[in-house]
C-alpha cells in the first residue's frame, strides 16, 4: 500500500510550472497504418520480414489511437496529467516522403491537438519517432543527406498547419536508436547492417534536427525547440586499461555524440578518432555542424537504465534486442555489456534511479545553458489484470524511485522543467512487439479496452497533488 504522505512529501519537492505527462509515438499507438492515404514506413515494411518482431505481430492496429482520440483524451484528463507527447507519422502527412501532403493525415493531429487542448493539456509534439516514409527509405535512407533535407521540409509542413497551436516540438526522438539499431545492427528498421553508413545516418539524422529545428524557430520564435536523447551511466566493468577505454567509447557515442553536436556544434575528437577506423566523414559538408547548433530550449532526456561496460565483449548491443543481433556500435566490434548485478525490468535492463539524478547533474554541469526535461522514463514488467485490476507495485516502484530521483536533481540546482511516463498505454515495442508492457494503462490488445493499474494511479494522485501544492502557493 503506497504511503500517502510520502507521496504527498515527493509532490512537494516538484517546482512551479512544472510539466506532467505521458508519452507515446506514432507506430506503436496509431494502428490504421492503410487508412486516409497514409503512405508505407520502413516498419510496415521491417515488421513484414520473418523473424524481426519476436512475436511475429505488427502495428496494423497496435491500440487503435487513430480511431480513439475521445477514449486517449480521456485517459489523459483521467490521469490528471497536464501534458501529453505524442509523435506524427511523417507517411501520415507526406506519404511519398517529398512536399506533397495528405490532408487526412494532417486532420487527424489537429483533431488530436484540439481535443487535448479542449481538457487543458499541452501538447509535445515529436517530428520523428522512426517511422521514415518507405520511399525515402528505397532512396538510400538516413545515410542520404536528402533525407535531412526532406526532414526539414516536413517539420515546416508540420508546423505550419499545427504550429498555430503547439508550442512545444522535440525535432528527432533518440537517434542512437535510429542510427545504430537501424543501419549498424539491424535490430531495427530498416534492418540495414552497414556500419560506415550508420555513422552517415547518424549525421544526416543530426542535420535533419537542425534544419527542422531553424524552421520551426524561423516560424515561431516563440516555439520551444527540443531534440530526444536516450543517457545511460556508463560504467566499466574493471579498471583494466580495455574496460575504462571501452566505458569512454559508450559514453562518447551514447552520451556525447549526439549532445555535444546539438549544444556545441562538434562531435567529440576521441570519438570521430575512434570512427574514422570505418568512416571518411566525407558526408560532412561546410556548415553541416553550424546548422545542427540550432537553438535548443529544452534537452528531452529519455532514460531508462545503465550500461557496464567491457572491452573483450564482442559487439553486443545493450538494446536487449530479442534476437540479440548485436553489434550496434560500429567501430567498437570488441566492447560488451555485462550485469552489474542490480535488479532488471522485464527488458532484462538494470534499474538504476541514482543513475538518473547523475545523468541530470551531469548534463547540466555540462551544458548549464539548457533546460531539461525527462521525456522517457518507465518499465516493463508482465501485468496480469485480477477482477478488473492491475497491480504493479515493481512498476510503480520504479516510477515513485526515478521520480525522487528527478526531485534529487532539482535539488541540485538542475533546471529540470518536466517528466513523460513512458508509457501512456501499453502499446507496440518495437521488436518485441507486444510482450513487453510499459503504460500507465493496460491494454487488452485483443479488445482494445484500457485498464487504468495501479501505477498509473499513484502518478495522477502524484501530479494531483504537485498541481494541489501549486494553487495553494
Ligand atoms: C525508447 C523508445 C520508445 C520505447 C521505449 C521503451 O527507446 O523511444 O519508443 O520503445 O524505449
Amino acid at each position: 500500500m503506497t504511503n500517502e504522505i510520502e507521496t504527498a512529501a515527493l509532490a512537494a519537492r516538484f517546482p512551479t510550472g512544472f510539466t506532467w505527462g505521458a508519452a507515446t509515438s506514432s507506430y506503436q499507438v496509431e494502428g490504421s497504418t492503410g487508412a486516409d492515404g497514409r503512405g508505407p514506413s520502413i516498419w510496415d515494411a521491417f515488421v513484414n520480414e520473418p523473424g524481426r518482431v519476436v512475436d511475429g505481430s505488427n502495428g496494423d492496429t497496435a491500440i487503435d489511437s487513430y480511431r480513439s482520440i475521445p477514449e486517449d483524451v480521456a485517459t489523459i484528463k483521467a490521469l490528471g496529467l497536464g501534458a501529453y507527447r505524442f509523435s506524427l507519422s511523417w507517411p501520415r502527412i507526406c506519404p511519398d516522403g517529398d512536399d506533397r501532403v495528405n490532408e487526412a493525415g494532417l486532420a487527424y493531429y489537429s483533431n488530436l491537438v484540439d481535443a487535448l487542448l479542449a481538457e487543458g493539456i499541452t501538447p509535445w509534439i515529436t517530428l520523428y519517432h522512426w517511422d521514415l516514409p518507405q520511399t525515402l527509405e528505397d532512396a538510400g535512407g538516413w545515410p542520404v543527406r536528402a533525407t535531412a533535407e526532406r526532414f526539414g521540409q516536413f517539420a515546416s509542413i508540420a508546423h505550419a498547419a499545427l504550429g498555430d497551436r503547439v508550442k512545444h516540438w522535440i525535432t528527432v526522438n533518440e537517434p542512437w536508436c535510429a542510427a545504430f539499431l537501424g543501419y549498424a545492427s539491424g535490430e531495427h528498421a530498416p534492418g540495414r547492417r552497414e556500419p560506415a553508413a550508420s555513422i552517415a545516418a547518424a549525421h544526416h539524422l543530426m542535420l535533419g534536427h537542425g534544419l527542422a529545428a531553424r524552421a520551426i524557430k524561423a516560424a515561431d520564435p516563440e516555439a520551444v525547440v527540443s531534440v530526444g536523447l536516450n543517457f545511460y551511466p556508463i560504467h566499466a566493468a574493471t579498471d583494466t586499461p580495455v574496460d575504462l577505454d571501452a566505458a569512454r567509447r559508450v559514453d562518447g557515442v551514447q552520451n556525447r555524440w549526439f549532445t555535444e553536436a546539438a549544444l556545441r556544434g562538434a562531435y567529440p575528437e576521441d570519438i570521430v578518432e575512434d570512427f574514422k577506423a570505418i568512416s571518411d566523414f566525407s558526408f560532412v559538408e561546410d556548415g553541416d555542424m553550424e546548422v545542427i547548433n540550432a537553438p535548443v530550449d529544452v534537452l528531452s532526456v529519455n532514460f531508462y537504465s545503465r550500461f557496464t561496460v567491457t572491452g573483450n565483449g564482442g559487439a553486443t548491443s545493450a538494446s536487449a534486442a530479442p534476437t540479440g543481433a548485436g553489434s550496434a556500435w560500429p567501430a567498437n566490434e570488441h566492447i560488451g555489456f555485462v550485469s552489474s548485478g542490480l535488479p532488471v525490468t522485464d527488458m532484462g535492463w538494470e534499474i538504476d534511479p541514482a543513475g538518473l539524478t547523475e545523468t541530470l547533474t551531469r548534463l547540466h554541469a555540462s551544458h548549464p545553458e539548457v533546460k531539461l526535461a525527462v521525456t522517457e522514463n518507465g518499465s516493463a514488467f508482465p501485468d496480469k489484470i485480477e477482477d478488473g485490476q492491475i497491480h504493479d507495485p515493481e512498476r510503480l516502484d520504479y516510477a515513485r524511485a526515478h521520480l525522487a530521483a528527478c526531485a534529487d536533481a532539482v535539488d541540485a540546482g538542475v533546471p529540470l522543467v518536466g517528466y513523460f511516463a513512458w508509457s501512456l498505454a501499453d502499446n507496440f515495442e518495437w521488436a518485441w512487439g507486444y510482450t513487453k508492457r510499459f503504460g500507465l494503462v493496460y491494454v487488452d490488445f485483443e479488445t482494445g479496452e484500457r485498464t487504468v493499474k495501479d501505477s498509473g494511479r499513484w502518478y495522477g494522485d502524484l501530479v494531483r497533488r504537485a498541481r494541489a501544492n501549486r494553487e495553494a502557493e
